[in-house]
């Protein structure tokens, strides 16, 4: 009826000319992986919470937040790129999707909260490939210490830890040349003595969930912590595990900003967060090989996750990989400033929805009169469960071509 708004569950969002919320991306709002029973993602994130007995658990915090919440109760720098029509999801000026768990930190902290895990669906705009669909989940953890009191509370806790962990038969190698340095620096009101044992519990915590989440795996774990950047800690670091000859971003996590503890009347705590990606270690551990898979509402999928016994070590049988077809697609930029891949990406990804499984820009060229930019990308057609036929995906291919020449400022070659 009115075409100026949105309702989502019965609430009316005004739209405006920052709204850039899609219907194939709003269909999936109320799908909720992590709380699907059987569902690897529900598997992952319950086996994650056993590994933390005392936190308090939130896995069902709505995905519609402010950009206060998201952004800028975080310090988020009002030019931060994430904040892009490009990069998120606006339903408003004022709403959108959030894009990580973290925009919930401040509101359990508020509420008086000493430790705790939050899971959520999380919406970011991005390329498409086998490890990038535009939702997908994380895990935010967090705990904070009393100021006086931190260096006796994470001692004990390490201490324990450490005895736990001697009883696991893992194989690990950490990599840590992090050092505390000026472009990762501690915070001017944290002295060394009290924040050293904050990082080091963290690191501690992290390490020792890994362990734990691959102790059935028969290759040797290897973890590397790299320095990191995010605008609500200091310092921080991302961990990375090794996985079929590369380094996977899991976790991204530090000492947590004192202005938001302070915000959230916790003025004498001081404490660590980290926000892993869930689909990430899901991926690694039960040998998924494309995040599209997640979504898939096929039992030969499902299925598999359904009987398992606690100490299993579940694997993934793929069905046979079905044949992809590939379409390559060239365009003239008329305009070379205006171009966005996420653009571009989105809009294939509305019309062949989870038909498409990679996009790459296989070529690029500038005409040497006219200086107009030339762009080729090659996009694979596959479906997860079926044989697709030429005929079906080019009709799909011809629907993209109609849309990118009408939205996207191109001419098609
Ligand atoms: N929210 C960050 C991200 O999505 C991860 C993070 C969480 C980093 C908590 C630090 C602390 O990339």
């Amino acid at each position: 009826k009115d075409s100026n708004s949105l309702f989502q569950d019965g609430i009316p969002y005004e739209l405006d000319e920052q709204t850039n919320v899609t219907p194939t991306v709003l269909s999936k709002l109320f799908r909720k992986l992590h709380l699907q029973p059987h569902h690897p993602l529900f598997i992952l994130r319950t086996q994650i919470e056993s590994y933390f007995p005392h936190f308090s658990y939130f896995n069902t915090f709505n995905p519609i937040v402010t950009v206060r919440q998201n952004f800028d109760d975080l310090g988020f720098p009002k030019d931060h790129p994430g904040r892009n029509r490009t990069d998120s999801y606006y339903i408003n000026k004022q709403i959108m999707l959030r894009t990580h768990t973290s925009a919930h930190q401040l509101e359990v902290f508020r509420k008086g909260n000493n430790k705790f895990l939050i899971s959520a669906d999380v919406y970011r705009r991005d390329e498409i490939d086998s490890s990038h669909y535009p939702i997908f989940h994380q895990m935010e953890g967090a705990q904070i210490f009393d100021m006086n009191n931190a260096e006796q509370e994470t001692f004990e806790d390490i201490s324990y830890l450490t005895l736990l962990d001697s009883t696991l038969n893992v194989r690990e190698e950490v990599y840590d040349d992090t050092r505390i340095s000026e472009s990762n620096p501690t915070q001017s009101c944290h002295p060394l003595e009290q924040v050293n044992p904050i990082i080091q519990h963290l690191k501690f915590s992290l390490n020792s969930l890994v362990k734990k989440l691959f102790m059935h795996h028969d290759e040797n774990l290897k973890i590397r912590w790299i320095d990191g950047y995010f605008p609500f800690t200091s310092p921080s670091w991302e961990m990375e595990i090794f996985f079929k000859g590369k380094w996977l971003e899991i976790c991204g996590c530090g000492v947590i900003k004192q202005d938001i503890l302070n915000n959230a009347g916790q003025n004498d705590k001081i404490g660590w967060a980290f926000g892993l990606g869930l689909e990430r270690i899901a991926m690694v551990l039960f040998d998924i090989p494309d995040i599209r898979l997640f979504w898939s509402q096929d039992k030969r999928f499902l299925d598999q996750f359904n009987n398992l016994n606690h100490n299993e070590i579940i694997k993934f049988q793929p069905f046979s990989k079905f044949p992809s077809c590939i379409k390559d697609m060239s365009f003239w930029l008329d305009d070379n400033q205006d171009f966005h891949e996420n653009n571009f990406c989105e809009l294939i990804r509305n019309i062949a929805e989870d038909l498409v499984e990679d996009v790459k820009l296989v070529d690029e060229f500038v005409h040497p009169k006219s200086k107009k930019k030339s762009l080729c990308y090659r996009i694979n057609y596959r479906s997860m469960d079926r044989n697709v036929t030429n005929e079906e995906i080019n009709k799909i291919q011809e629907k993209v071509r109609i849309d990118v020449e009408e939205k996207l400022n191109v001419t098609l070659r």
